[in-house]
This record gives structure tokens, C-alpha cells and sequence, in this order.
């Protein structure tokens, strides 16, 4: 088959797709290469996970991957749709409907409450959510009379899980977030990978976790591994054994 044919049905088929996408900064005279030619597929309705050394590139990829910065060199395709080459409005209004992110450090506005921090993305889009929707929502992330706080009035844990049911309360496509069990203790850690699965299971939503805690990763269909900016393999149907002999042998 010829090549061109395999990638145009790649790229359309995929619900993220990236291709030789590079990420450079400027480093003083030089240049960093936090992302260095990354090439591959994230098939719909799956669950994957992104691993690597502190420093490889793994937030860069996620902000890539979501359109939520444009790589230097590359392409990025999201459900079909080619984000390189969008206006900063048009991008943002693509993200708006078909993206959500859980960001590294939770960022949470502080002056309003859990309700409103949740209720973000679908009032920035000029909709109301529904209150039985928003009840929903909390109890599905534990929650619960926890609405009115403020962000500052919250534990990690909670506020973690606040960033987590806003990625989510829009129904998403593609589901990003950046170490979202990092700050929550065991139990706590289960129930959002749970949330997440069953966001996979029963609603056909993609997601896409960092973790560097081998234990959730298994968790997962599939690991990408990522070392100094580059893609360096990919387990499937992970276990915690595979996956910490891979992580070893990428130096982390
Ligand atoms: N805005 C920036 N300006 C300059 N260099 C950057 C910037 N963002 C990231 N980098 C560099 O790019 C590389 C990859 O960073 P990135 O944040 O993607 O790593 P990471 O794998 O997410 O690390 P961690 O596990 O510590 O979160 C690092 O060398 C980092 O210093
Ligand atoms: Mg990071």
C-alpha cells in the first residue's frame, strides 16, 4: 500500500495523531529540543499513558497534542481536524469543544468557587450547566458539599479532583492531564483512574495521562515512553514489572 494512503487514513482515523512534530526553545545562545520529532497515534477510546525521566518532554507533549501550544515543526492532527496553521481564536474555540486538560499544578481561579472553577469551560462557551449535571459531577469526583469553597480552602487532593471534573463537565473528545494522581493518596488516586476509565468505557472519550507512578500506568492500555524529547517505544497492556524495567532502562 502506498504510504501517503496508510498516513491520510492515520491522521483521520486517529483521535490524536502527531507527526514529526518538534518542540525548540531558546536556551541562552543555543536551542533545546524539548520535543524532538515525535511521530504516532493515539487510537479513540483508549486509555494511554506518557512516562519518562524528568525533562523529557512529557508536559511539552501534552500541550502540543492538545493544541494548547503549536510546535515548532510538525503537525498535529485532533479528531481529523489539523491544529497547525489555526488562527489563535479558531484554536481556542477547537479546544473549548473538543478538548480538556488537567493541568500540572491544578491552576484553579481562586476567587471563584468549586462550582464555578467546574462550571468554566461551559459558561466561557456561554451555557448554563444543568444543576442535576453539576451534582452529577461532584459526586462523581467526591465532592460532594464542597461546592461553595474556594480553591484556597481545599486540600491537594480535592483541589486536584476540582481541575480533574473540569476537564471532564464538557464531555470532551480527548481528555489531557498532566501527573493528575501525583498530589492524592491511594484511594483517592483509584477513584480518578476509575473515572477515567469509565469516561473511556461508557462515553467513547480518549485520555491521555502523565504519570511517573508505574502502578497507575498499568492501569492503562498502552505507556508511550518518552527520553530526551524523543518517542522511545510503547508497551501495550502494561504490567508495573514491564513497565519499571522500561523506566530503568531510560535512565530515569
Ligand atoms: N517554556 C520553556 N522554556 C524553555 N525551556 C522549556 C520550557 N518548557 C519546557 N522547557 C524545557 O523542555 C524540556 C522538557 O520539559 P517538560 O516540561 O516537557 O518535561 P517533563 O517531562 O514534563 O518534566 P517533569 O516530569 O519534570 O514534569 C526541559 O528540558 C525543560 O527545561
Ligand atoms: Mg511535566
Amino acid at each position: 500500500m502506498p504510504r501517503l494512503s496508510v498516513l491520510s487514513h492515520q491522521l483521520t482515523s486517529a483521535a490524536v495523531h502527531l507527526e514529526q512534530v518538534t518542540k525548540t526553545y531558546p536556551d541562552g545562545p543555543n536551542t533545546v529540543s524539548a520535543l524532538d520529532a515525535v511521530t504516532l497515534s493515539i487510537e479513540p477510546g483508549s486509555f494511554t499513558t506518557v512516562m519518562g525521566p524528568s525533562g523529557s518532554g512529557k508536559s511539552t507533549f501534552l500541550h502540543c497534542a492538545s493544541g494548547l501550544d503549536l510546535p515548532t515543526r510538525g503537525r498535529v492532527v485532533v479528531g481529523g481536524v489539523e491544529l497547525s496553521g489555526m488562527s489563535a481564536d479558531t484554536l481556542t474555540r477547537f479546544r473549548r469543544e473538543h478538548v480538556g486538560f488537567v493541568f500540572q499544578g491544578f491552576n484553579l481561579i481562586s476567587h471563584l468557587t468549586v462550582s464555578e472553577n467546574i462550571e468554566l469551560p461551559i459558561t466561557l462557551a456561554g451555557l448554563r450547566l444543568d444543576e442535576h449535571r453539576m451534582r452529577d459531577v461532584l459526586v462523581s469526583v467526591g465532592l460532594t458539599g464542597l461546592a461553595d469553597r474556594l480553591p484556597g480552602e481545599l486540600s491537594g487532593g480535592q483541589a486536584q479532583r476540582v481541575a480533574i471534573a473540569r476537564a471532564l463537565v464538557a464531555g470532551p473528545d480527548v481528555i489531557f492531564a498532566d501527573e493528575p494522581t501525583g498530589a492524592l493518596d491511594a484511594a483517592t488516586a483509584d477513584q480518578i483512574l476509575r473515572l477515567f476509565r469509565s469516561a473511556v468505557q461508557d462515553l467513547g472519550q480518549t485520555v491521555v495521562m502523565v504519570t511517573h507512578d508505574p502502578r497507575a500506568a498499568a492501569f492503562t492500555d498502552r505507556v508511550l515512553f518518552l527520553a530526551d524529547g524523543r518517542f522511545r517505544g510503547e508497551l501495550r497492556g502494561p504490567t508495573v514489572e514491564a513497565i519499571s524495567a522500561r523506566l530503568i532502562e531510560l535512565g530515569r
